[in-house]
This record gives C-alpha cells, sequence and structure tokens, in this order.
C-alpha cells in the first residue's frame, strides 16, 4: 500500500530517494488516480480553476548544440532552418494580446545571430508595447552577465529544464561539449538573479530509470523553481534516438501529480508533448494538477519546422483557431482560461 507515501507527500510535501523511487517504480492505476485527485484537488487551492495561458514564440530553430533528442539539433540535415525578424516576433505578440494572452515565451535554440544586444532590444519592445505582460525567455545557458542583461532589460521568467539530474544519464543524452554541471549552475543563477524559474525533464528519455526520475523530483525540491515544464520524450526524426520509445501518458501524467503535491504552488504546464502522445492529453494533465498551457503563437509558415519531436500537433492552425479550440478542451475539465499574466502565488508573495 503506498497510498501512505502519497498522503506523506501531500502533508509534507517531502519524500526521500528511495520512496520517490519505490512509488515510480510501484505505480499502478488506483495510486496514479488517487495521486492527481489529491493533486487537482491542491491545484484549486490555490489557483482556483483557472488555467494561465502562455503565447509561445518560436523564434529561431537554428542551434548550436548537438542534444541527441532534439529534433533541430545541429547536425539534423533535414531540418529546414529559419529564423523570425523582430518585426514577425512583435506582430506575434501583438496578435496574441488581441486573444488575451499575457506572458510571451521567446523559445529558440541556442542561436549565435540572437547577440545579447538583439535579445535586450527585443525584450525592451515587447515590454514597452505590452506593459502589462510578462515576458519569459527560453534560449538556453547563457553567462551570468548575459541573464542579468536580460535581467536589466525586463525579462521576468526563464525556462530551462535541468534535462536529468542524473550527471551519467545527463551524459548518455548530451555530447560531450554539454555539462550537467553548467546546466544547474545556470538554474542557481537564474533564481538569484530573480527570475521566476522554470526547471523541468523528459519522462521515459532512452536510459532514464525510476531512480532518476526520482533524483529529478529532489533536484526540483532542492531548487525550488516557480515553474516546472516536463512532458514525454518522443523520437526526432534524423536524430541519434529516432528508433527509441516515446514516454508514457500515464507515467507523465503520474509524475505532474507528484511535482503538484511536493510544490503545491508551482506553475506547471500540460506540455505539447503530452498533447502530441494522446489526442486529450493536455485535458488529463489539467486533471493530474497541471494550471498552465502554452499554445503557439508562432506565424503559421514556420510551425512545421520547428519539430523537436515527429507529428507535433498544433501546427497547421492559426493562434486564433488553438485558442478556441484550447478553451473547449480546457471548459471540458471544468476549469476557465485566464487572461492574466499568471505569476507565481509564492513569488509574488515574497517580492
Ligand atoms: N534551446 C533551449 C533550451 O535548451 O532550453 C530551448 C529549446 S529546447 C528545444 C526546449 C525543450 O524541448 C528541451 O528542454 C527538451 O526537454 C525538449 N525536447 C527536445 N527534444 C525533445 C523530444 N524529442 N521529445 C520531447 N521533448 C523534447
Ligand atoms: Fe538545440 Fe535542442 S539541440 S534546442
Amino acid at each position: 500500500n503506498l497510498k501512505h507515501l502519497i498522503d506523506r507527500l501531500h502533508q509534507s510535501h517531502n519524500l526521500s530517494l528511495d520512496e520517490f523511487t519505490e512509488l515510480l517504480a510501484r505505480r499502478d492505476e488506483e495510486l496514479q488516480a488517487y495521486a492527481a485527485s489529491l493533486a487537482a484537488e491542491t491545484a484549486e487551492k490555490h489557483y482556483g480553476k483557472k488555467v494561465f495561458i502562455r503565447g509561445l514564440i518560436e523564434f529561431t530553430n537554428i542551434c548550436k548544440n548537438d542534444c541527441y533528442y532534439c529534433g533541430i539539433r545541429a547536425s539534423n540535415r533535414s531540418a529546414q532552418r529559419y529564423r523570425l525578424s523582430e518585426e514577425q516576433i512583435l506582430a506575434c505578440a501583438q496578435n496574441g494580446y488581441a486573444l488575451g494572452f499575457r506572458t510571451f515565451v521567446l523559445q529558440g535554440g541556442e542561436d549565435p545571430y540572437y547577440t545579447d544586444d538583439k535579445i535586450c532590444q527585443l525584450v525592451r519592445q515587447l515590454k514597452h508595447n505590452h506593459p502589462d505582460c510578462a515576458v519569459t525567455l527560453s534560449i538556453g545557458e547563457k553567462t551570468r552577465e548575459s541573464y542579468a542583461m536580460y535581467r536589466k532589460a525586463g525579462a521576468d521568467r526563464y525556462l530551462l529544464r535541468h534535462e536529468t539530474a542524473t550527471p551519467a544519464h545527463y551524459r548518455h543524452l548530451h555530447p560531450p561539449s554539454m555539462s550537467a554541471e553548467n546546466r544547474y549552475e545556470c538554474l542557481r543563477t537564474l533564481k538569484e538573479l530573480g527570475y521566476q524559474t522554470g526547471a523541468g525533464f523528459m519522462v521515459g528519455s532512452p536510459g532514464q530509470r525510476p531512480e532518476d526520475l526520482a533524483r529529478d523530483l529532489l533536484f526540483l525540491g532542492k531548487l525550488q523553481p516557480e515553474m516546472v515544464g516536463i512532458g514525454p520524450f518522443i523520437p526526432a526524426a534524423g536524430t541519434p534516438f529516432a528508433q527509441e520509445p516515446a514516454g508514457t501518458l500515464d507515467e507523465t501524467l503520474f509524475l505532474l501529480s507528484l511535482i503538484r503535491l511536493m510544490m503545491p504552488e508551482v506553475l506547471l504546464p500540460a506540455t505539447t508533448a503530452l498533447g502530441t502522445i494522446d489526442p486529450r492529453g493536455r485535458e488529463k494533465g489539467l486533471l493530474a494538477g497541471a494550471n498552465v498551457v502554452m499554445p503557439n503563437l508562432s506565424p503559421k509558415s514556420v510551425r512545421e519546422k520547428y519539430q523537436l519531436y515527429d507529428n507535433k500537433i498544433c501546427t497547421g492552425e492559426e493562434a486564433a483557431e488553438c485558442i478556441v479550440c484550447l478553451t473547449k478542451r480546457i471548459e471540458s475539465v471544468g476549469r476557465e482560461l485566464a487572461v492574466s499574466r499568471g505569476d507565481n502565488i509564492r513569488y509574488l508573495n515574497t517580492k
């Protein structure tokens, strides 16, 4: 009977490495449903029925890194590369604002064309055009100086998944040019600089064991990020992991619930990857403790090219169509779409 562990996590927000490992290795349907019901209740206690939306602008798929899992890795010759201009990015945000978005996420590969000056200029423009909006960056590993410059320019939040808290597993997923320690250090720096910070990982990535996931949870508990992004690993054509199996819906849902119980006030998206492995994946994510969705605001013409993994959903829709579709999905599980920045409440209380 593992329910007592879920109860303890619910009450004390903490478990040991062995306890998390046991939960993950011995999960069954009943345990998962129990964790999901407590997690959904916890999300509602802190954020009500609200689901926050983030307008994702995938502004470049050019990347100097070569992560083994990622469809836009540098050595994937079959990826069709693109960059959005500043005007295009600002137009995406304008369109998004009219649709009710109050957070814009600039995400891209680690593209050297976008120098620190260009990023700062973009952030300043976005904040100037939409002073009531939050700007989130998700552009990978940078120096402390660069992160400090973006923050000064007005960036509010930063998403940088730690990918895995097990250094040996990190080496299995990345080329030797990348280091786990640098990734973790970047996250600590982002927190220190006052960003609302998002960490996270893929579920079911090649070589991942239950104890690695347990370590991911402990890592989150220690870092205390304001956001956590998790989604299933999905194989991508043109990568070394193209033939590996995808992560599962159930394991991802269970982890969403554990994260919600461990960090009651965290902002937790039901990700596009979750919607890709199951047609109702995002709705199920909301029922398991998630409270954020991140639809795409990028122009239709480039959407198919930001192909991190195969069969990614929503590549054929306009932003306006996505929001209609998402509103229905959110309402189908008894929740409501919020038109607000959707800051982390604990972060707001400590400022
Ligand atoms: N370059 C930035 C970075 O490294 O943080 C942002 C873009 S990166 C593509 C965003 C996230 O996509 C990664 O952190 C990774 O977890 C996820 N991702 C990449 N390839 C994936 C795959 N095949 N399946 C699921 N998620 C994937
Ligand atoms: Fe660059 Fe993944 S390899 S975004």
